[in-house]
Formats: structure tokens, sequence, C-alpha cells
């Protein structure tokens, strides 16, 4: 799939998610197990940022052909479940700038509303990490992609960092924002007639935040 990463699903990676799908994992172990797997994926994310050769002056004026980033980024996370991944970015970005847009998923209808963005007064010059750590109907990530567009992000500089996806989530997004870059932990079988996903982990930010 163009512009769809998905984790290398080594045992190390398998046994942390492994951890986080058990229903009797309790809230510590939650948080800090999906704390191990979101910093891998900012990790990948960063993995995929554009860089630049960079000649660095060592010791004894030794030379060195490295690189450097090119361009500025900044974090917008999909409150609630989204903002569980900000430090994570943080933590390999120091003062990195994060926006927020507050989506909910209609409980009903699993139809996504938009309540509230706070974005950077620059992001459209920006790289985008677009926090949120599920991606089952894609409804909540496209209405938030739809709102960097309109601020003037460009589609293939936003990278949508998820720790879990439906197939359908991914279908409906890539076939609506093919040029959005998905990096996700992992591709699960299917959505419930509830719209969560199977096998999945259940509800992330109520685990996350233990409400
Ligand atoms: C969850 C999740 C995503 C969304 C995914 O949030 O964090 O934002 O559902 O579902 P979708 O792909 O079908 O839109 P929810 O609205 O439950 O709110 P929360 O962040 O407060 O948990
Ligand atoms: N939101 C979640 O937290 N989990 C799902 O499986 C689907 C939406």
């Amino acid at each position: 799939m163009p512009n769809v990463t998905v984790l290398p699903q080594t045992n190390q990676l398998i046994g942390l998610y492994s951890i986080i799908r058990d229903q009797n994992t309790k809230r510590g172990d939650f948080v800090f197990y999906s704390d191990r797997i979101i910093r891998l994926l900012v990790e990948e994310g960063l993995n995929q940022l554009p860089v630049e050769k960079s000649v660095i002056s060592c010791h004894g004026g030794h030379e060195y052909v490295g690189a450097k980033f090119l361009g500025k980024i900044c974090g917008v996370s999909i409150v609630r479940a989204g903002e569980s991944m900000e430090m994570g970015l943080r933590d390999c970005c120091r003062s990195v700038r994060i926006g927020k847009i507050l989506i909910q998923r209609d409980e009903e209808t699993a139809l996504p509303k938009l309540f509230y963005e706070k974005l950077p007064e620059d992001i459209s010059e920006r790289y985008v990490f677009l926090l949120d750590p599920m991606l089952a109907t894609g409804g909540s990530a496209m209405m938030a992609v739809e709102v960097l567009l309109k601020r003037g992000v460009k589609s293939n500089r936003i990278f949508f960092l998820n720790l879990l996806a439906a197939p359908e989530g991914i279908k409906a997004f890539q076939e609506k924002y093919p040029d959005v870059n998905i990096i996700t932990g992992g591709i699960d079988e299917k959505l419930d007639e509830d719209k969560y996903i199977v096998p999945g982990l259940g509800d992330f930010g109520d685990r996350y935040y233990g409400i």
C-alpha cells in the first residue's frame, strides 16, 4: 500500500501488543507499554522526514558527511486519546510545537464531530505528525486532515501516527487522502458492529486515562 508503513512485526513489538491487547492488563502497564509503542512510531516518523547533506567538522579537523533535517515539524493531537502520544513526540523533539484538534466519535452513530482546533500559526510551513492511537472507520482522522489542509498544510507533509488500524479505515483514508502518510503499529482484522477494531484493544482513551 503506497504511503502506508506498518512497523516491522518483531518479537518485541508483538510482545508489547500482547500486553496492551490483554483485557486483564492494568492501567499502569497499559500506559507504560503503549508509551513504548508510541516511541517506536515517533522514531519511524522521524526516519521518514527528508534530510539534506551536512558536512561536519570533527576533532582534529576531520570531516564527516552527515545529514540534518530539512524543515520544521509540529505535532497535532486529536483530543482526547491522541494526547497520550504527545510525550513520546516531546521525548524525541525537544520543545516541539503541539496543536490540538478536538474530535469525538458520536457513541451512537460512530460519526466524528469537530469541536475545537488550536494550531500553530505557521503550520502550513511545517511537517505535521498527526497523533491518534486508533484508526477505526477513519472518520476522525479524515476530519482532522481536512482541518489541516484548510490551514494550508501540504498533504504529503502529514504523517498520521497510530497504534492500530482497521482495514476499512485504511481504505477509506487512502481513497480520500492518498498522499497523506500513515504510520501504524499494526493492521487488525476488521471492525465490529459498534465500529470497534477486532481483535483490537478496546477503547484506547478509556484504558489510557482510566475513565
Ligand atoms: C477514538 C480514537 C479515534 C477515533 C477512531 O476516539 O481515539 O479518535 O475513536 O475512530 P474512527 O476512526 O472510527 O473515527 P473517541 O472519539 O472515542 O474519543 P477519545 O479520544 O476521547 O477516546
Ligand atoms: N476507538 C477506540 O478507542 N478503539 C476502537 O477500537 C475504535 C475506536
